[in-house]
């Protein structure tokens, strides 16, 4: 049975991504490998898999980029076990138990309160829940302030504005003494092509803003700083690991003038 949810707009574009971390798992060698995806995928829609589009792996992309954000969050908490991690828009993604933190890490996820009551219901309960608007940052005085802290936000940067983007991230440059934001970015390009995209069209849910240079997000607060960059639409893992078509796919995508940083997964900090 569909699990009966009542998600809207930009809450919807959980769906997809989960899809994507669900398919990896049939891959000879997953990027990703996670099993909480098919499982949570599997009871929300049963019939995700069913038609030859449901289970292309063009997808594959997210996972690069999930791959990449659970990586840099392992080198984080290897530093810092006594960190916050704020994994904001988190939607269903199980990157709590992917990672397994020490007992010493506070965890919380947070998303929109229909996103959080959803995942309330299909994953087992591992981190502290934040049912929110990111961008009404009473949210922040929930969290302890006073340690190191992991910011981690995938696939939802895209859909603020740039000025509640910005307040977003100097809202936690200024809430904590020091910390790692990992999140991707369109770039100005794609924000701007993001109407003529059919899915987002149809969620009613468009990217709200774009960056072609990491250093207008480092310029928003004196103490931020840009630290590097992973590659997602042409990453080394996608065309390692990928079937033959989607490679193809993304070979070609990738002769696109601006296509390769469309989307970049980018990596700050702050002391
Ligand atoms: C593309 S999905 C990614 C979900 C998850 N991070 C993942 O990678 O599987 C974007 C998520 O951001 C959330 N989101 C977007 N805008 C938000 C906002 N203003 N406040 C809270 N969550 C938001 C959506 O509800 C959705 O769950």
């Amino acid at each position: 049975m569909v699990v009966d949810v009542a998600l809207a707009g930009v809450q919807k574009t959980l769906r997809p991504v989960l899809a994507a971390k669900a398919l990896d798992l049939r891959l000879p060698s997953p990027i990703l490998g996670d099993t909480w995806a098919e499982e949570t995928m599997r009871r929300l829609d049963p019939d995700f898999d069913k038609g030859w589009f449901a289970t292309s792996q063009l997808g594959l992309v997210a996972v690069v980029r999930a791959k990449v954000l659970d990586d840099w969050a392992r080198a984080f908490l290897a530093e810092h076990p006594d960190a916050v991690v704020l994994n904001l828009g988190c939607g269903l993604d199980a990157r709590v138990h992917r990672i397994d933190p020490p007992a010493t890490v506070d965890w919380y996820d947070l998303d929109f309160p229909e996103v959080i009551e959803l995942r309330q219901r299909l994953l087992p309960q591992r981190s502290t829940l934040i049912a929110s608007d990111v961008t009404d940052l009473g949210w922040l005085d929930r969290v302890p302030h006073d340690r190191p802290v992991l910011t981690v936000a995938e696939g939802m940067l895209p859909y603020l504005t740039e000025p509640d983007a910005r307040r977003l991230v100097t809202g936690i440059v200024d809430t904590f003494p020091s910390g790692v934001l990992a999140f991707d970015v369109a770039s100005v390009g794609a924000w701007k092509m993001s109407r003529w995209d059919p899915i987002g069209r149809s969620y009613n849910a468009l990217f709200r803003c774009g960056f072609d240079d990491p250093a207008v997000l480092a310029a928003w607060h004196p103490e931020l700083a840009f630290v590097d960059e992973a590659p997602m639409n042409d990453a080394p893992e996608l065309m390692a690991k990928a079937p033959p078509a989607t490679r193809r796919a993304y070979r070609l995508l990738n002769l696109i003038p601006g296509f390769t940083r469309s989307s970049r997964i980018l990596r700050f900090r702050f002391e």
